[in-house]
């Protein structure tokens, strides 16, 4: 088989409010790098971008380390076009804020109520815009969902047109073991429940590549 490029995002980003401070998220990057191996494991290239986790692959992937979601965008905008693959597994942070503060903020906050208002406004949705620039590409996303998690995880793969989505619940989150359900868009589901990473992210990789392989099967025929 033809040695495919995954382009593949990880871990959290920091969107920060002053110098010091940053919203982020418990994205520990382990689901990231293990998808990374897996690829590699099966002889495939990859792009890692990754937010501010620690946990990378090996040094046989291409590693580019970002901070914060605007900063994932222009990596992943940048690559794109040499990927096969796009597996959107960061937890990237939906929203930043407005205004940065140039200076640490005070603890005595603003005059009316000692406190701080911080506006928020909405990032970029990273694995939308590749799915909805994919050309032949498979685009797959994760869904983490604290109700409702199929129906929600169906709903995104659909709303981002995504090839593929995996859907964990939040228990998964900077974990080893995990519990997710593989979706696919023609209906099929695997659900895996408390399995090491490492054995969920080879699944997925499978599950592409064969998704991959029914593609360019289709256009031969068509
Ligand atoms: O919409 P939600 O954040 O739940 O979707 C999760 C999926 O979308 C994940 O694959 C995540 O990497 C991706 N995502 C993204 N850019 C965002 C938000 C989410 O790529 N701004």
């Amino acid at each position: 088989m033809k040695k495919l490029t995954f382009l593949i995002t990880s871990g959290p980003t920091r969107e920060y409010i002053d110098p010091v401070r940053f919203i982020s998220n418990d994205s520990s990057g382990k689901m990231g790098r293990a998808l990374a191996l897996s690829a590699l494991k099966r002889g495939h290239k990859v792009i890692f971008i990754s937010g501010p986790s620690g946990v990378y692959p090996s040094s046989k992937a291409e590693i580019i380390k970002v901070v914060s979601a605007a900063d994932m965008f222009k990596a992943v905008k940048k690559n794109l076009f040499k990927a096969d693959v796009v597996i959107g597994a960061a937890a990237v942070s939906d929203f930043k804020p407005v205004f940065f503060h140039r200076h640490k903020i005070k603890k005595t906050g603003d005059n009316q109520t000692g406190g701080v208002l911080i506006k928020l406004k909405k990032n970029p949705d990273i694995i939308a815009y590749c799915a909805k620039n994919k050309r032949s590409r498979i685009v797959a996303g994760f869904a983490l969902e604290t109700k409702d998690l199929i129906k929600n995880a169906r709903g995104k793969m659909k709303d981002k047109n995504l090839d593929l989505v995996v859907a964990n619940a939040k228990e998964s989150i900077s974990c080893d073991l995990a519990s997710v359900f593989i979706i696919n868009k023609n209906g099929g589901m695997l659900k895996l429940e408390n399995a090491g990473k490492k054995f969920i992210a080879g699944k997925i990789i499978d599950e592409i590549i064969g998704i991959y392989k029914n593609n360019q099967i289709g256009k031969k025929c068509s």
